[in-house]
């Protein structure tokens, strides 16, 4: 069999360096498949990648077949079959936001364009860079003969980090967690959603029984755990953001496991009143590399509120990368 094709933007960078090794010892797509990785950087950083790539090398990784390492857009996403868009432009100091969606249009709509012109026909995009829903907007908005579908975005980071909370919280196992649900946007406006979550068998809402913890601090502690890192570690989150990249690819081409969901930032087909088009954060099962939004949930006002929330501020984010001429 062919080696699967996995394009890496920003493969220079943190999440790149905590990302590339896994993908090639077959955490990504499982142990029976080669993978042939094309690391993609800017100019600048380009040696650095190569001296990823040299490392790689000598790590004799039995399923990596081949990699190459370009500044060239249309070259790392020819032919490529799994499309990781790490590289992104941060926001600086005194950057307004309109200034760092135009950045950030100028990096995601050529790569947009790149997948359109040269992508295999399987390809399946996940967007890690931030505003990631935003920028996959960007980039699928330049790849019209791409099935919208498969531009997808990062919220298994927020998923993991709520699941873990909620196991010390209520002291259990994190394999004992089933059933979280991340919403909207992977922003400080992101709802995680224990009102359908299953913890050994009872309701893991019912369970903690206090509104008041999950609104003043499981919510918080979630939504804002990337600052509490920058501030613990003098850097921002790279191997769990790169183990949540591989669990997000892992399970949308291998499958959700059989009773439990995850969350990925997918385009709203306009379930639960979420506007069609705008990638949003769902929960969802995976099978036969497809997902497929889990219906039928109840909605109550507590979540309600808080998915409207953060759904504004992904429309608002759409209407200002238009009204910029980015999409
Ligand atoms: P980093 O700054 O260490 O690395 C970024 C790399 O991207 C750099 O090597 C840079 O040269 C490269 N790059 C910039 N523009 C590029 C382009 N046009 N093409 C190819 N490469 C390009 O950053 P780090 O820590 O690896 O984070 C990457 C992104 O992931 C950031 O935007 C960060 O905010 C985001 N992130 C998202 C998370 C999520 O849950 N969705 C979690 C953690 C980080």
């Amino acid at each position: 069999m062919a080696p699967v094709n996995v394009t890496v933007t920003g493969a220079a960078g943190q999440i790149g360096y905590a990302l590339l090794f896994r993908i090639a010892s077959g955490a990504l797509l499982g142990p029976d498949t080669q993978v042939s990785l094309r690391l993609l950087e800017i100019p600048q950083a380009v040696k650095a990648a190569e001296g990823t790539a040299m490392e790689l090398d000598d790590c004799a990784f039995p399923l990596l077949s081949g990699i190459e390492v370009t500044d060239d857009a249309k070259k790392a996403f020819d032919g490529a079959n799994v499309a990781l868009l790490v590289g992104a432009r941060p926001r600086t100091k005194g950057m307004e936001r309109g200034d760092l969606l135009e950045a950030n249009g100028g990096i995601f709509k050529p790569q947009g364009e790149a997948i359109n012109a040269g992508a295999a026909s399987d390809i399946r995009v996940l967007v890690v860079g931030n505003p990631a829903n935003t920028n996959a907007l960007i980039a699928q908005q330049h790849a019209p003969d791409v099935p919208a579908a498969r531009f997808t975005a990062m919220t298994r980071l927020d998923h993991n980090r709520a699941i873990s909370q909620l196991s010390s919280k209520l002291g259990v196992s994190v394999g004992d967690i089933k059933r979280l649900a991340i919403w909207g946007n992977h922003s400080a406006t992101q709802y995680p959603d224990v009102f359908h979550t299953d913890v050994n068998g009872k309701s893991a809402a019912d369970i903690v029984n206090d509104e008041t913890w999950l609104a003043e601090s499981f919510i918080p502690t979630v939504a804002k755990r990337g600052a509490a890192i920058i501030e613990a570690r003098g850097a921002s989150s790279a191997a769990s953001a790169a183990n949540a990249a591989i669990d997000h690819i892992h399970d949308w081409v291998l499958g959700t496991p059989a009773g439990d969901w995850t969350s990925m930032a997918i385009p709203s087909d306009g379930s639960y009143g979420v506007p069609e088009g705008i990638i949003s954060s769902f929960p969802v099962t995976c099978q036969g590399g497809e997902y497929s939004i889990v219906q039928g949930l109840e909605i109550n006002e507590f979540s309600r509120t808080r998915i409207d929330a953060s759904v504004a501020e992904l429309v608002e984010e759409r209407d200002a990368v238009r009204a910029l001429g980015l999409i």
